[in-house]
């Protein structure tokens, strides 16, 4: 079988690689200061590949990172060491019981990962693990109408194969979450690309 470039990123030094040659670093910034995450925080990253988040996040938060890639774990372990804690696994409401609950939940670049069961699921058991007045963050690459054919061509070579319209992810999203508070990001990468946010909470 032909090599797929794509699985080269799920090497840890690859996907930091394609992140710096792609990512603007400026609007990405805006993103995670609008995330509003404040020292003291307790704050679980589901999906948090190599945790590169952390250079931006403030040093005094209580910061869990979970992924189902060793890789990716291991390289986190290995530059972010005393700034976490970083597992090998999925989310699950058990982890509550380990863990605690969380200010805020992650879930940068996930849930066009996971078809509508398992990303329901991943939603399901978060909103378990969250603190009634917590909220959970999803980000994602969208489809919309008339949208930039380039954009559209990259979403559909993601590695991801459950890219979704707003619409899509936000049916998704209130399965869980009563309020649900979304936004598209278009500036996000050196490319034509489009982001779509959702802040979900469980209560105003
Ligand atoms: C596109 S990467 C995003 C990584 C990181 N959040 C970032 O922004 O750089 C998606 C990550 O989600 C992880 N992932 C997908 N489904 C997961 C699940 N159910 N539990 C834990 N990790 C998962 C993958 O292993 C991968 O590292």
């Amino acid at each position: 079988m032909l090599l797929d470039p794509r699985n080269l990123l799920s090497k840890a030094f690859f996907y930091r690689w394609f992140q710096g040659l792609i990512g603007r670093e400026e609007p990405w910034k805006r993103f995670v200061e609008g995330l509003d995450i404040l020292p003291g925080q307790r704050v679980l990253d589901i999906g948090c590949g190599p945790a590169s988040i952390l250079a931006q996040l403030p040093n005094d938060i209580e910061y869990f990172g979970l992924d189902h890639n060793p890789n990716y774990i291991e390289e986190a372990q290995a530059k972010y060491g005393s700034r976490g804690t970083f597992i090998v696994r999925s989310i699950s409401a058990e982890l509550a019981k380990e863990f605690g609950q969380f200010d805020t939940i992650l879930a940068i670049g996930v849930l066009h990962h996971l078809d509508d069961a398992g990303a329901e699921a991943l939603l399901a058991a978060a909103s378990k693990v969250l603190k009634p007045d917590g909220k959970l963050v999803s980000f994602d690459g969208v489809f919309f109408d008339g949208q930039n054919p380039i954009a559209k061509f990259l979403l559909y070579l993601d590695r991801g194969r459950f890219v979704r319209t707003s619409d899509a992810y936000e049916n998704l999203a209130k399965r869980n979450f009563p309020k649900v508070k979304s936004r598209f990001i278009h500036d996000l990468l050196a490319v034509p690309y489009s982001h779509f946010v959702m802040e979900c909470k469980l209560r105003e």
